[in-house]
């Protein structure tokens, strides 16, 4: 008998074959407006979910009382009530690693173009304004040589910094919760607070995971304490940062910029104000958005799915604990 088990994502085609040998996929898209009532039809019938973004939060884990296993295809997982997926012994896998240096790299892409304005001079061009020189106002900064700080030096706070160490000579600056003693040691990274950190650093570049103590920890204090010169990129979550404070260091010109990939609500609204700023680079949340990759994370999360519906151990738990005490 196949395992019966919801997906509310778009995977690629190769893996939704294999994932279709031994389950019964449901698949109900996260944007079909009946999306509640049919997740509310077959919860109770199923024994696995994925996907990428969906709260799953208690009443979900209520409605599914055979849930086994829930695999997200991200490496962030604050869409989970861990505390409620633990009481019921279900295990939760996330997809780390294998989008590590694809994230790292959009990242960077989104710091050189705040730096060099590549969206605008994009528009610029194609809109057909390029008739001389472009004026000082539309020149840009220099990226090698300035000081990088990382807020968060997980793995992909650690691959954003080898690249500016490596790729453009930049020095580092960390903050994170500890120390970080391989990114001293091989990028000569700079452990402070987060106070030296805003003051010191040419781009701020934040990345820890959205937990209750990183929540809006990038607020008006902290973007006064940062140079005015100075770029900030968010490739973490939204609500790492409190976005209107952003948007006042902003429009107060109290920093140089912003390289956006991620916002409180998302999709953005058509009113944002961020969407109106040339000085803001905007992403659709697409760090780990390459084709290789997604194939990689699909892979991943579908693998993740199988081992615990076989009764194995997943590659990636988020909630190991659980594990020992099945
Ligand atoms: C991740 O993997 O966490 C990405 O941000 C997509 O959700």
């Amino acid at each position: 008998m196949k395992f019966k088990i919801i997906l509310y994502s778009e995977i690629k085609e190769e893996v939704r074959k294999e994932l279709e040998k031994k389950c019964e996929v449901i698949y109900i898209d996260m944007d079909d407006p009946k999306f509640d009532e049919k997740l509310a039809v077959y919860l109770p019938e199923i024994v696995g979910i994925m996907g990428d973004g969906l709260m799953i939060d208690r009443s979900i884990i209520e409605a599914a009382p055979q849930l086994k296993v829930i695999s997200n295809i991200s490496v962030g997982y604050d869409n989970l009530d861990i505390k409620a997926i633990n009481e019921r012994g279900i295990i939760a896998t996330n997809t780390p690693d294998v989008l590590t240096d694809t994230t790292a790299d959009l990242m960077f892409a989104l710091l050189m173009s705040t730096a060099r304005r590549i969206g605008q001079l994009d528009r610029y061009v194609k809109n057909c304004n390029w008739s001389g020189n472009i004026g000082f106002e539309l020149f840009g900064s220099d990226i090698h040589g300035k000081t990088l700080g990382i807020i968060g030096m997980g793995k992909i706070g650690w691959a954003i910094a080898k690249r500016g160490k490596f790729g453009f000579n930049m020095p580092i600056l960390y903050y994170n919760r500890s120390r970080k003693l391989k990114a001293e040691k091989e990028l000569n990274a700079q452990f402070c607070t987060l106070e030296e950190l805003l003051q010191k650093s040419d781009f701020v570049c934040l990345m820890t995971p959205l937990t209750e103590e990183t929540r809006y920890l990038i607020g008006t204090r902290e973007f006064k304490l940062m140079k005015k010169s100075a770029f900030f990129i968010n490739g973490s979550r939204g609500h790492t940062v409190d976005e209107q404070a952003l948007i006042t260091a902003l429009e107060k010109e109290q920093i140089a910029g912003a390289g956006l990939d991620v916002y409180q609500k998302e999709p953005v609204s058509k009113d944002n104000p961020l969407l109106k700023m040339e000085h803001v680079v905007t992403l659709p949340h697409i760090g780990s958005d390459t084709h290789e990759n997604k194939l990689a994370m699909d892979k991943l999360a579908c693998e993740n799915l199988l081992e615990v519906l076989k009764g194995n151990k997943p590659i990636t738990a988020i909630n190991p604990e659980i594990l020992n005490q099945n």
